[in-house]
């Protein structure tokens, strides 16, 4: 009796790890929870200076309801490397805004964020299907609308090789239908098309088109419910700032009533974005520029992260650092440092795995410094790597 029960759970268990496939967990998990978010969103404009957009009314308007980040800084020139950066804590010397594919072998954000069951998602203004893999869509007129350059994940092939990843990647068509449906994923990246982010106008438009689609959408439950952060930046400077600083505002109802209408001046860059959201669901880390990056302050408060100081005079975070992405491209991919550590959060398991080993930790580079390398100050990549 007791040996046939334990053959059947053998073959049971044997089917079972024979017939299914891997997943990740399951999308209908119920939220899970962080500590002052339960839900993020980005959205990303175009090619602004702090000062543009500060001034620009309706830009103020939107700002006068969450908290301004006065000392937030993009990484690098062009548009493709500061997305990438924002998602997988590099740019791998990208300093151009090329087709890019990043090999499956190195992670991204969404490793982290699927390990821990947290759903996620893209929005991308008139990209034609979902997944979409190609460099652009144009309008019917001939004018920019869609540009992969401006669709961080997809770069990925750890996320555009797998179709369970890529069908995460959706346009406003599909947005419109989520939001109705309430399923906004718990970290989702938007992106206007090329007219609306400013890109191919100016802060007038843009601020008016994230004023129009944002003030409905901070009154809307299905997307700023309970314990909701929104940030709304730019991916870059949009002329003569040798320091690239871009005005950030953080919205939604995560924010603290008694921070509405105030500034935040901690030293802040793309890769806070990550560093942020780590800290807030106590994520693995990616074991790159990510774990040097300061927590934002609402944030970091509660999570008891340390937020370091600089002079915000000495980053000019204005052109790429070399790498296999760039236009003269040199060297290989840039290992993670697998033995980081930040607040308790180590680097993500599957990536010391592959990245762990004593032959290539020789070589990596990340050493937890606040400010992150540019061209004007390259990482010092040891002999032979
Ligand atoms: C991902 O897809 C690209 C394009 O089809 C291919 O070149 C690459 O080898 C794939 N990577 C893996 C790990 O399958
Ligand atoms: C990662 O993939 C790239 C491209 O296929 C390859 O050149 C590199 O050796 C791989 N690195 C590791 C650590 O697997
Ligand atoms: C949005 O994506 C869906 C699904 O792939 C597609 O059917 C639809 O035509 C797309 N909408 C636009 C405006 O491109
Ligand atoms: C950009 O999106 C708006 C709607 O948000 C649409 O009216 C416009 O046609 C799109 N494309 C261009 C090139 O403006
Ligand atoms: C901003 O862009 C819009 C749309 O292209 C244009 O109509 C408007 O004149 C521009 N404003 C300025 C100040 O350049
Ligand atoms: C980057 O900053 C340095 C230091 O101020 C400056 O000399 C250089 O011209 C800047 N480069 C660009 C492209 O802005
Ligand atoms: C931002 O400023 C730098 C000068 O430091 C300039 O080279 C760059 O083109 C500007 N970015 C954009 C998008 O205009």
């Amino acid at each position: 009796m007791l040996l046939s029960s334990l053959i059947c759970a053998t073959l049971i268990f044997g089917a079972e790890s024979r017939f299914i496939e891997p997943k990740p967990k399951p999308s209908r998990n119920p939220v899970v929870p962080g500590v002052v978010f339960d839900r993020f969103i980005t959205i990303w404009l175009e090619n602004i200076n702090f000062a543009s957009a500060s001034s620009d009314p309706n830009f103020a308007a939107l700002t006068k309801q969450g908290i301004q980040l006065t000392n937030y800084f993009a990484v690098t020139h062009p548009s493709e490397p500061n997305y990438v950066a924002s998602v997988g804590g590099d740019y791998f010397g990208m300093n151009n805004d090329n087709l890019h594919r990043i090999p499956a072998n190195i992670s991204s954000i969404v490793d982290l964020l699927e390990e821990k069951g947290i759903s996620w998602g893209e929005y991308q203004e008139d990209m034609p299907e979902t997944g979409f893999q190609g460099f652009q869509q144009l309008a019917p007129s001939g004018a920019n609308d869609y540009v992969r350059k401006h669709n961080p994940l997809i770069i990925f092939d750890s996320v555009a090789n797998f179709s369970s990843r890529a069908d995460k990647i959706k346009n406003f068509t599909l947005f419109e239908q989520d939001l109705a449906e309430n399923k906004i994923p718990q970290w989702s990246f938007i992106t206007p098309n090329m007219t609306n982010d400013g890109h191919d106008t100016n802060i007038t438009f843009a601020s008016t088109w994230a004023r129009g689609f944002l003030e409905p959408l901070l009154k809307n439950p299905h997307f700023n419910g309970e314990k909701t952060l929104i940030l709304l930046t730019f991916d870059e400077n949009g002329s003569s700032d040798p320091h690239n600083r871009v005005d950030s505002v953080l919205l939604g109802t995560a924010v603290p009533r008694e921070l509405i209408g105030t500034q935040d001046t901690a030293f802040y860059t793309h890769y806070s974005e990550i560093a942020t959201v780590e800290a807030n669901w106590g994520l693995h880390t990616l074991g790159r520029f990510d774990v040097g990056a300061n927590v934002f302050s609402l944030v970091a408060k509660h999570t008891r992260d340390v937020i370091r100081k600089l002079d915000v005079n000495q980053a000019f975070l204005n052109i790429s650092y070399p790498g296999p992405f760039n236009t003269a491209p040199s060297g290989n991919y840039a290992v993670p440092n697998t033995k980081l550590t930040v607040n308790g959060r180590r680097v993500l398991p599957k990536v010391v795995e592959t990245w762990g080993s004593a032959h290539l930790q020789r070589c990596a580079l990340y050493d937890g410094a606040l400010l992150p390398p540019s061209g004007l100050n390259p990482p010092v990549i040891p002999e032979g790597c």
